[in-house]
């Protein structure tokens, strides 16, 4: 198990900055994901961690190693730093066995021969695959290969694994059991692992922290439900799918909770606040459209009344585009919980409640990224102790 330390990481290409300034810390044994959009620098930093790209700037600490400190010009390369690496695309040699792929990592290493092929089949058991050793890894299912490239990856027992979106070539009912084993193979082998993707659902099921990027910077971090829950940026909620984020201004203060008022309606939400706010902030709530519940009776706070525009059957559920003084509201109802009578239909009235501790206040100073100024803060933000 491999603690990690960096702090400054900057990569340019060019004049573009593919990483801005990274401060992280991944404690040792634990799983921690790198999430956020295509383009966001989420590769970038797997690579510099990992030896196989050079920072522009900065220092990555790995256990008690300096592996990068540029204004010492140390740099460790990859096969120098004893991680275990695996790709979206396998990078499996494609000229050897199943067996000869395990192995390869282990011989490097000059593992006796004996030592190896033992470790080789405990690899092989570990990932379900022991009685396909002799065959040709192009000869191998999608699910199959990525199981060898776990397989090698843990082999010589690295004290920190990096996977890059090791599972977006599955199916989906594939991906989920190939994300238990990548979990529990973490757990058995007690490694460190730094996971790559951006799959909000995946980070979630997998990491015990959740590192969220936005063109090149952190812009929060924490466990999963931290994040789940309590988004401190309308981006981040956007990510995590929070699909009512409302503009508007703070009305109340009560203890955690606020209140707001959304602009150009008279629709107030309480939310709990994931930030500082006082009356009169500019703030966002946002809920998500499983908190909007059907209540004939609501009213007050979290209450809101309109037309039903449209509903898409989902089978569990169903979801309704609502329209409330004027807003689009989205709102998603578990058919197990209604009658098939009630069930919303387009053109009815309803009103609907979201409880104060199912919606977030956003302060705006956290609000989606909008320009350089907005980054630097959010950096300072999310690298402050919590
Ligand atoms: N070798 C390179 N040369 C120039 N620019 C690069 C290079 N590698 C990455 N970039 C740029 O750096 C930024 C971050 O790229 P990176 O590959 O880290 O993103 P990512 O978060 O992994 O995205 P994805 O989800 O699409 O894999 C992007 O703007 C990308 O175009
Ligand atoms: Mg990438």
């Amino acid at each position: 198990m491999t603690e990690v330390q960096v702090s400054g990481l900057t990569k340019k290409y060019g004049a573009k900055a593919a990483l801005h300034e990274l401060d992280l810390t991944i404690e040792s044994g634990q799983f921690v994901t790198l999430l956020g959009p295509s383009g966001c620098g989420k590769t970038t930093t797997l690579r510099c961690l990992a030896g196989l790209e050079r920072p522009t700037s900065g220092r990555i600490v790995m256990g008690d190693r300096v592996v990068v400190d540029t204004a010492r010009r140390t740099f460790v390369p990859a096969d120098k730093r004893q991680v275990g690496m695996v790709f979206q695309s396998y990078a499996l040699w494609p000229h050897l066995s199943v067996t000869d792929n395990v192995a390869y990592p282990l011989k490097v290493a000059r593992m006796p021969g004996r030592e190896r092929a033992q470790r080789v089949q405990e690899m092989l058991d570990a990932v379900g695959l022991s009685d396909l050793g002799k065959r040709s890894v192009t000869a191998l299912s999608g699910g199959q290969q990525q199981r060898v490239a776990l397989a090698r990856a843990l082999a010589a027992r690295p004290g920190i694994i990096f996977y890059d979106e090791p599972l977006s070539n599955l199916d989906s009912k594939l991906r989920y059991q190939m994300g238990q084993q990548v979990r529990s193979l973490h757990n058995r082998f007690e490694t460190t692992s730094v996971y790559v993707t951006h799959d909000q659902e995946e980070a979630i099921t997998l990491s015990d922290r959740i590192i969220v990027m936005s063109e090149g910077v952190i812009v929060q971090s924490g466990t999963p439900s931290d994040l789940y829950d309590r988004p401190n940026s309308a981006y981040v909620a956007d990510f995590m799918g929070f699909q009512n984020i409302l503009p508007g201004t703070v009305t109340g203060v009560h203890g955690k909770t606020a209140d707001v008022r959304v602009d150009d309606t008279s629709l107030v939400f309480s939310g709990i606040a994931t930030g500082e706010v006082s009356i009169g902030d500019r703030a966002d709530i946002a809920f998500r459209a499983a908190h909007a519940r059907l209540s004939p009776q609501g009213s007050g706070p979290g209450a809101f009344g309109g037309t039903v525009e449209r509903t898409t059957y989902l089978g569990s559920a169903v979801n309704l585009l609502v329209r409330a003084e004027g807003l689009p509201m989205r709102v998603r109802t578990e058919t197990a919980e209604l009658s098939a009578e009630s069930v919303p239909t387009a053109g009815e009235e309803h009103t609907f409640a979201v409880s104060p501790d199912r919606a977030v206040v956003i302060p705006h100073e956290n609000a989606a990224p909008a320009d350089d100024d907005y980054l630097t803060t959010m950096t300072d933000a999310a690298v402050a102790p919590r």
